[in-house]
């Protein structure tokens, strides 16, 4: 008896795996999933536009499928990103919005699901979901912010004192620590010599973030600033973590009738461009769309075709004792010298 059990269940068994291998419909179906790739990015500059906009296009014409969504409240998103898995795409593509916890439970679907998961722009440490991390070379923005200051101010050489103040990204992103990070790495040493003075004291990160990323949320500090401290006195330097950021603090800057400071800025937005051009902000360090996307797509390809990515980087995003391979593009400062060149 037991034994006729057997044999009756490995027969289904046997007929069940011969239908579900044949038929073309099947295998389409499949390729189709496959070929289908969600893409969960943030809403908040233009450079998340332009980089969902380049994402389309060139997965497109690779033949997938995409389905973008955006959001500017990390609550949003992780309900954007559980419908997307629950559809089961091919790949996740993620540029998170807040900290990590808000991507453990739903990330947790991915593994569930089995849908492999690419973090965007901003590295995702926490969860054991994410195949690849695909951006710029963080640190090497930070310095780069630094190091312009630095030379533009000719601080090397004792020049000074120059009045500064400071702002970082949101507070929920690593990158936003990173940047600002190395590059007070940097300026801290003239902070310490008196060739740059913050009259408003305001210098930990905890202090001058931009609560998450809003340029309108830097509005009011900066104009508190300019009442409060430079009502008779200059502003002559300004660290702003992004273009967008920087179009608010100099329209305020130039409302209360003071002349554009030494300003940074991030992204390479055509707005920065634009006044780098008019000589209101002095530089800013371009992120190239096209550029991270073709790398985000090579790694897309591999978890879904079996391909090889491009790899840089193997072990600065550490995930447990994992390291998440990473891609890391070159990010190129833009000032006047060749914004023409870079902005056609
Ligand atoms: C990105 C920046 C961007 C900012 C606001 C950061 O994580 O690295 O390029 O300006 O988010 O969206």
């Amino acid at each position: 008896m037991k034994l006729a059990k057997f044999f009756c269940a490995t027969l289904i068994l046997i007929f069940a795996t011969a239908l579900s291998g044949c038929g073309d419909s099947s295998l389409s179906l499949d390729n189709s999933v496959r070929k289908s790739v969600a893409v969960c990015f943030p809403n908040l500059t233009p450079s998340w536009e332009r980089n969902g906009e380049a994402m389309r296009k060139l997965l497109e014409e690779e033949g997938f499928t995409v389905d973008i969504q955006y959001s500017g409240k990390a609550e949003e998103q992780a309900e954007q990103v559980k419908n997307a898995l629950a559809k089961k795409p091919g790949c996740l593509v993620l540029g998170a919005l807040g900290t990590d916890e808000y991507y453990i439970d739903v990330l947790a679907d991915a593994k569930k699901y089995n849908v492999p998961v690419i973090a965007f722009d901003r590295a995702i440490l926490s969860s054991d979901a994410v195949s690849y991390y695909a951006s710029f070379d963080n640190a090497a923005i930070g310095e780069g912010m630094g190091e312009y200051l630095e030379t533009a101010l000719n601080l090397k050489s004792g020049a000074g004192p120059y009045n500064i103040e400071l702002f970082a990204g949101g507070q929920d992103d690593g990158n936003a620590h990173v940047f600002f990070n190395r590059t007070m790495e940097i300026l801290e040493p003239y902070l310490r010599s008196g060739q740059l003075v913050c009259r408003s004291g305001q210098r930990t990160f905890e202090q001058v973030y931009v609560a998450d990323w809003v340029s309108e949320n830097a509005r009011p500090r900066i104009k508190e600033l300019l009442s409060k401290y430079y009502t008779d006195a200059p502003l002559n330097v300004v660290l702003s973590p992004n273009d967008d950021i920087a179009g608010v603090i100099l329209s305020e800057i130039s409302a209360a009738g003071k002349p554009a400071p030494v300003i940074s800025g991030l992204d390479g937005d055509p707005a920065a461009y634009q006044r780098i051009r008019e000589g209101t902000q002095t530089f800013t360090i371009a992120k190239d769309a096209n550029v991270l996307t073709a790398k985000c797509v090579r790694m897309i390809k591999a978890v879904v075709e079996g391909t090889q990515p491009d790899i840089n980087d193997v072990t600065t995003y550490k995930n447990g004792d994992r390291v998440i391979p990473a891609y890391l593009c070159t990010p190129q400062i833009v000032d006047k010298t060749n914004v023409d060149i870079v902005a056609k």
